[in-house]
């Protein structure tokens, strides 16, 4: 059967980047190697681990009931309500005795073919710095919050742990193609604003985008705004995505087993192949093809979203 991963791709050492392939330019501080890891973990000022504490408090005041019952197990498996920014060397040993990951300090965000590496190699690189009071609500660069609190439960999921080292796989076989924004889409709507149908009718959220915030936490499931249109794996590569606001669409998986086979299972050669070079479907589109699970009023969005005053409900 043909697969997403490249069977012949050797990836024990960071491999080449192919000349021709374009990723965004990131400047590599002097300070790290080729494998853009810090030598080690930032150490943390008591408002920092203060700050990580108030964000930690508020997350859960909003997110049982809401958030995927693998991410809420997940939180307790690694006891990552201890206080503080957890330590990364402790976080990896409690992770790796579950599904073989670790969690390793980055001082930014990293490129491309570096992050699918790590990720290939069950590592989850994790930003090493901490917001501020000031940008408390809001950053756009992930943070060591974002990573570890939204990311690093869901690595407890054996299945999902799994799905993440094949997409880290797959990212090489997407940057020959030229086709990384397609793969970014899925990363988008899978890994950072997923959500999953646990039981009929019971919608939660997996992805970390929503699950680290305080806003999306509620919309994402509950506001009559967005769309929730189960997960298809050929339509959500082709649909455009914002960094900026809260999601129009959101994409509903029924398990992450089902994740699992749309992706691995799926021969990316030709869906690449398949794929233009730029985005078919606004994020705010229904097509003939989905399988609506809710059709938003999208008012939040057509009143502006973010900046405008408009509600997120
Ligand atoms: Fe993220």
């Amino acid at each position: 059967m043909a697969t997403l991963a490249e069977p012949e791709q050797d990836f024990t050492r960071l491999p080449e980047m192919p000349e021709d392939v374009f990723t965004a330019p990131l400047k590599k501080p002097d300070h790290v190697g080729d494998d853009w890891l810090e030598p080690k973990q930032t150490e943390y000022s008591s408002e920092d681990d203060a700050i990580w504490n108030d964000l930690f408090a508020r997350q859960m005041d909003m997110l049982p009931g809401r958030a995927a019952s693998s991410f809420m197990a997940g939180l307790q498996k690694l006891n990552l309500n201890r206080g503080g920014v957890p330590e990364f060397g402790k976080l990896s040993e409690d992770l790796g005795a579950l599904t073989g990951w670790s969690v390793v300090p980055v001082p930014m965000l990293i490129p491309d073919h570096v992050f699918f590496w790590h990720l290939a190699n069950r590592r989850f690189p994790a930003g090493n710095f901490i917001r501020t009071r000031e940008t408390f609500d809001y950053i756009q660069e992930p943070d060591v919050f974002h990573d570890v609190f939204g990311h690093v439960p869901m690595l407890t999921d054996p299945v999902y742990a799994d799905y993440m080292q094949e997409y880290g796989k797959a990212g090489w076989k997407a940057m020959r193609y030229n086709r990384l924004k397609a793969l970014g889409s899925l990363y988008w709507y899978t890994v950072e604003f997923g959500l999953i149908e646990e039981k009929p009718g019971d919608i939660r959220a997996y992805g970390a985008g929503i699950l680290s915030g305080p806003t999306e936490a509620v919309y994402s499931v509950e506001a009559e705004s967005p769309n929730r249109i189960m997960l298809n794996v050929d339509r959500v590569m082709r649909t455009d995505y914002v960094i900026s606001d809260l999601q129009p669409t959101y994409f509903v998986i029924p398990s992450f087993e089902d994740l699992y086979r749309q992706t691995v299972e799926r021969d990316f050669d030709k869906l690449y192949k398949s794929l233009g070079a730029g985005f078919t479907y606004a994020n705010t589109a229904v097509i003939d093809v989905d399988y609506v699970v809710n059709r938003g009023t999208l008012e939040y969005t057509l009143r502006g979203g973010r900046g405008s005053g408009a509600k997120p409900v």
